[in-house]
């Protein structure tokens, strides 16, 4: 998998809908996210913890912050795609309440499939309406 680069994502966050979050300790940057909304759907383009910072709770707030900023710009579901292999984000993300949504056989270099999640989304101010 390719890594980012700061052009690539300086140009990703040109296009409409999709944005980023930097989860910070003072000037020190501790992890990263970046989404983008499409109508009603949302999807997580990356997720990164720097390493000395994981395990601290990074990684949930960053995506309860993507999670509140797609549904505040109107999405009701957010899809995720991840290895197989990548237990971490696979608890993070089941812990906030994703679901299997499909497969991607042998979409890794290594052969290892990727699964779709999806997780879907309360729209501010919906909660408790009806
Ligand atoms: C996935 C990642 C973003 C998690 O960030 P983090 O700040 O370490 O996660 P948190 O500390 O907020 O943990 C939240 C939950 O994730 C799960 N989790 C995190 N790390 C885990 C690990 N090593 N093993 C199992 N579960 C883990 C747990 O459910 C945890 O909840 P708990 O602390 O109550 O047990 C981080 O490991 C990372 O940057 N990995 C490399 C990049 C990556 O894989 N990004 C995702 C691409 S899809």
């Amino acid at each position: 998998m390719d890594r980012w680069r700061a052009q690539a994502i300086a140009l990703l966050l040109e296009l409409p809908g999709h944005f980023a979050l930097l989860a910070t300790a003072g000037d020190d940057p501790l992890g990263f996210g970046m989404g983008r909304v499409a109508a009603d759907q949302a999807e997580v383009l990356t997720l990164a913890v720097r390493p000395s910072a994981q395990r601290g709770g990074v990684g949930r707030l960053l995506m309860q912050a993507i999670t509140e900023e797609a549904a505040g710009r109107g999405a009701t579901e957010l899809f995720l795609e991840v290895a197989e292999s990548n237990v971490a984000a696979r608890c993070l993300y089941v812990s906030l309440g994703a679901i299997p949504a499909g497969r991607r056989r042998a979409y890794y270099p290594d052969g290892g499939d990727a699964l779709v999640l999806r997780l879907p989304l309360i729209r501010p101010g919906a909660e408790g309406a009806g």
